[in-house]
């Protein structure tokens, strides 16, 4: 096959020891040309944001000198190539790539983000990535994933955001993952997880995302001993125990979605008066009992309060009628009795 006129335009960059090549952002479309394999001085490869296709020319294992390789929001398909070396930022997002991680990628030591969110990636998570250990983002997020997460995860302890959300994963949260005290940003929700949440440590963590799981057991009373969580999903599992104590020191908390578990106990315990910027709380669907405490009109921000379908009993208390912020005060399916408060018809917003 004759070289097509663009495969011609890269041998002469070749010749020009091309470093840098930002082509991103336009409407680029076809395959990468196999030659860009050849500008061994590359060191940064910007093509996302264009309309490429077919795949990632194996030749950019190469490329010794790359260290940052965008690639994201393209339509390339096909495997990852094994044998990728040095890079430092690996950005592959929004494709649709197949096949599994290669586990040669576990010796790209230098890597410290590797994004690869939204593909149709499989097998399981090769256990080298454990060995990245300058690795601060991983995003797995939105892909195909099975089996558990490798333990060796424990040490990625640079690892500030971890995305392994939308998947097929299996098993328990590794206990290394409670090593992770650099984290700030966990989501491993929409999988099928299990156990219980063993994380008591990571003082860091201000977004927590495990809602859509299997996990079982009470939740870990240190959840919020930080004090700087800010949002937390854990909807939708099979969690049991009361609430109350791991909400103790929820100082920042903004929303905090803990429906359709098996929570029991009385939310009486919360020092409301803590969460001062609370703004959305939904309890349904849980087997909560006891009176609700007047002590929740301290949430002067709420603007969602969700407590429906569980076995709450008492009165409504009057102040739950003043908090002005209110938009959504879903109270259906459980035992209240007594009198509507008078002060929720003051305002019209509800
Ligand atoms: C991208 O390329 C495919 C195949 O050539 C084409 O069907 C599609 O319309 C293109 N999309 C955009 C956004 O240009
Ligand atoms: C990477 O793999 C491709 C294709 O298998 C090969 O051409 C290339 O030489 C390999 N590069 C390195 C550095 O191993
Ligand atoms: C990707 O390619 C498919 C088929 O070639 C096409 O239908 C789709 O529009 C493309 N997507 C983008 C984002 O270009
Ligand atoms: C991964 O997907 C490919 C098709 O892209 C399929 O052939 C292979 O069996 C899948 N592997 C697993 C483990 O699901
Ligand atoms: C991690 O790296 C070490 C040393 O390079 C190697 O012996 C080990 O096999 C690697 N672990 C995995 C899970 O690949
Ligand atoms: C980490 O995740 C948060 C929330 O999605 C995001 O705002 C932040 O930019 C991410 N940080 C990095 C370094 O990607
Ligand atoms: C957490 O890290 C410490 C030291 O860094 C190590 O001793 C311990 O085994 C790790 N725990 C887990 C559960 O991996
Ligand atoms: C709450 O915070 C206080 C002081 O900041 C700390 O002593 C206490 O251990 C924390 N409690 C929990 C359950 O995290
Ligand atoms: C918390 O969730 C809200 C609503 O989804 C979002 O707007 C906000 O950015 C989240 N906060 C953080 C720190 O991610
Ligand atoms: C929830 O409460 C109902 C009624 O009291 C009880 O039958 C059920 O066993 C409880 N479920 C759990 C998981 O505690
Ligand atoms: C919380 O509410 C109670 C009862 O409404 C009130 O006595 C108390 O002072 C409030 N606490 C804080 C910290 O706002
Ligand atoms: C309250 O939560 C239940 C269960 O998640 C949901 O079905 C209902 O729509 C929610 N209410 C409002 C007003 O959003």
């Amino acid at each position: 096959m004759e070289p097509s006129i663009r495969q011609l335009v890269f041998l002469a960059f070749m010749e020009a020891n091309l470093t840098h090549l930002a082509l991103a952002r336009n409407q680029f479309s076809g395959p990468i040309p196999l030659g860009i394999g050849k500008l061994q001085y590359l060191v940064e490869l910007y093509l996302d944001n264009n309309n490429l296709t077919g795949s990632i020319p194996a030749s950019f294992g190469d490329l010794n000198r790359l260290a940052e390789l965008r690639l994201f929001q393209n339509n390339l398909s096909g495997p990852i190539p094994s044998n990728l070396t040095n890079l430092i930022e690996l950005h592959l997002f929004d494709n649709q790539l197949s096949g599994s991680v290669p586990k040669e990628l576990g010796n790209l030591k230098f890597l410290t983000i590797m994004a690869m969110s939204k593909n149709q990636l499989n097998g399981s998570i090769p256990a080298s990535i454990g060995n990245l250990s300058n690795l601060e983002v991983l995003y797995l997020d939105n892909n195909q994933f099975s089996g558990s997460i490798p333990a060796t995860f424990g040490n990625l302890n640079r690892l500030v955001n971890l995305s392994l959300d939308q998947n097929h994963l299996s098993g328990p949260i590794p206990h290394s993952l409670d090593n992770l005290t650099n984290l700030i940003h966990l989501d491993l929700s929409n999988n099928q997880l299990s156990g219980s949440i063993p994380l008591g440590n990571l003082n860091k963590l201000v977004v927590l995302r495990l809602f859509r799981n299997q996990f079982s057991d009470p939740l870990p009373e240190l959840l919020c001993q930080s004090g700087i969580l800010q949002n937390i999903s854990v909807a939708e599992n099979m969690l049991t125990g009361p609430i109350a104590k791991s909400l103790q020191n929820c100082s920042s908390l903004v929303r905090a979605h803990f429906n359709g578990n098996h929570f029991q106990g009385s939310l009486s315990e919360i020092n409301w008066g803590k969460c001062k910027i609370l703004k959305t709380l939904v309890v349904a669907k849980n087997n909560i009992t006891g009176g609700i405490a007047p002590e929740i009109g301290n949430l002067t921000q709420l603007h969602t309060l969700n407590l429906s379908s569980n076995y709450l009993s008492g009165e409504i208390p009057r102040e739950v009628g003043k908090l002005a912020s209110m938009l959504k005060l879903d109270l259906h399916d459980n035992q209240l009795t007594g009198g509507i408060p008078q002060e929720l018809g003051v305002r019209n917003s509800v």
